[in-house]
């Protein structure tokens, strides 16, 4: 007798290892006094607390997911600190629809069109299809003198590889300057590796043989790392998908995972929003960059960072381009640069469907929080123009942006990728280059 292998998968995955979210709510909660805030944040394992947003001055909001078992208590102390208290989502596990899937393509898609690889761009992709989909663009025959090479950043805790495209124009200037992207550091911004993905498809394709992209072509090499964090991922696609770290065992606690943004080798500080908890959501890890796919990124940034004007950390969600520092309200002193260069950026976004997307530095922005990718690529490999971006939407879905929305969010975001790279290169060089 033949159980179908896929029917057999779906049954163990849901009758035993998917997190369910039934009746977790997300709550709005805005907090009274600064001392208020700290005592919130230090209920997060007592209650085992999600912080989706936290906020970003003192009397800003925060949202904060909340399961059944905990929601009475954690209600009754915020109660006992005065706090005003809203639902936003009233059961997550309503809004983990089949969009939330990550589908398995086979390794063999259909034959590539000379206008596109022939891959969709609506469906969120698992781990093992990304690198089907980076090794069959790296052997595709690419129009407009475009060449697409694969190339190996490193190895995941758990052993994945981690691989990036660089997507190269021939015929234009040799040596040309380099930009770096890479997604899906937060296991659960789904629409980062999918938004990542379309830009490697418009880059390599330009399907519309759009002016602006090869203007930008002619002007920059462009490497593309659309996952770097493969276990968490795969792990947010299987069991827990509103998982966001990676899937290092730490030693203390029984507790799974580092959150890879606090990691960076730059001014690391578990105290500045992270944390010395190997349970928190927030873990810094126990030492700067300590974990293998830190190292992947700080590794090849150190040893390739003085050929890259920009670096750009694709996340969700928010809506915001947002530059160093993140360890401290400072500004570096060219933050002007970097303020305009992102203008382009929100301009270019808001002209397709008006989505609004807020530009500032992302201590003031958002909040303080340290050992960020972007500080890194900036104070510790000297890449100018160092950004991350929050992608689509504005907390409706949240993490859980339906794959209806993936091409919509990232075709804007494209478009003001393409934009920033003109003001960036214009600002640096003049407007030579077209
Ligand atoms: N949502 C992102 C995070 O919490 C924002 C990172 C901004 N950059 C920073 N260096 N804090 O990781
Ligand atoms: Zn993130």
């Amino acid at each position: 007798m033949f159980v179908h292998i896929g029917i057999l998968f779906v049954l163990l995955q849901s009758s035993y290892c998917v997190e369910r979210y039934d009746g977790h709510k997300v709550l709005e909660i805005l907090h009274k006094a600064e001392s208020d805030f700290i005592k919130i944040l230090e209920m997060e394992l007592k209650y085992k607390l999600d912080f989706w947003k936290l906020p970003k001055h003192v009397d800003d909001s925060m949202k904060v997911r909340v399961s059944p078992e905990h929601l009475e208590d954690f209600l009754h102390e915020l109660e006992a600190i005065n706090a005003d208290v809203s639902t936003m989502i009233e059961n997550v596990q309503d809004i983990m629809d089949e969009h939330q899937v990550q589908s398995e393509v086979p390794v063999l898609h259909r034959r590539a069109s000379s206008y596109s690889s022939g891959w969709s761009l609506n469906v969120y992709y698992s781990y093992s299809s990304i690198l089907n989909y980076l090794t069959a663009i790296a052997a595709a025959t690419l129009p407009n003198n475009m060449t697409a090479t694969l190339e190996t950043l490193g190895t995941s805790y758990e052993g994945r590889v981690v691989r990036m495209i660089k997507l190269s124009k021939a015929g234009s200037a040799a040596n040309k300057r380099k930009i770096f992207i890479d997604g899906g550091i937060h296991a659960r911004e789904w629409v980062s590796p999918a938004t990542v993905i379309y830009m490697i498809e418009m880059l390599a394709y330009n399907p519309n043989n759009n002016a602006s992209i090869n203007t930008l072509l002619n002007r920059y090499d462009v490497y593309l790392a659309p996952l770097i964090n493969p276990d968490g991922y795969q792990y947010s696609g299987s069991s827990y998908r509103l998982w966001r770290k990676n899937r290092r065992n730490n030693p203390q606690g029984n507790c799974y995972g580092v959150d890879l943004n606090r990691n960076f080798p730059f001014q690391w500080d578990p105290i500045i929003g992270g944390s010395n908890s190997p349970c928190s959501d927030l873990f810094s890890g126990a030492t700067p960059g300590s974990e293998p796919e830190t190292a992947n990124i700080v590794n090849y940034l150190m040893a390739n960072g003085d050929l890259f004007d920009a670096y750009l950390t694709i996340h969700s969600y928010g809506q915001m381009w947002l530059y160093p520092w993140g360890y401290t309200s400072a500004l570096p002193s060219d933050h002007s640069d970097l303020h305009n260069a992102a203008l382009s950026g929100k301009n270019a976004i808001a002209a397709y469907q008006g989505m609004s997307y807020l530009v500032g530095s992302s201590t003031n922005e958002l909040y303080a929080a340290a050992g960020g990718s972007d500080d890194f690529a900036k104070g510790g490999a000297g890449i100018k123009y160092s950004y991350t971006i929050e992608l689509r939407d504005q907390g409706d879905y949240g993490f859980q942006l339906p794959a209806t929305l993936i091409i919509p969010t990232a075709k804007e975001f494209f478009d003001g990728f393409v934009a920033f790279a003109d003001t960036m290169y214009t600002h640096l060089y003049g407007s030579s280059g077209k």
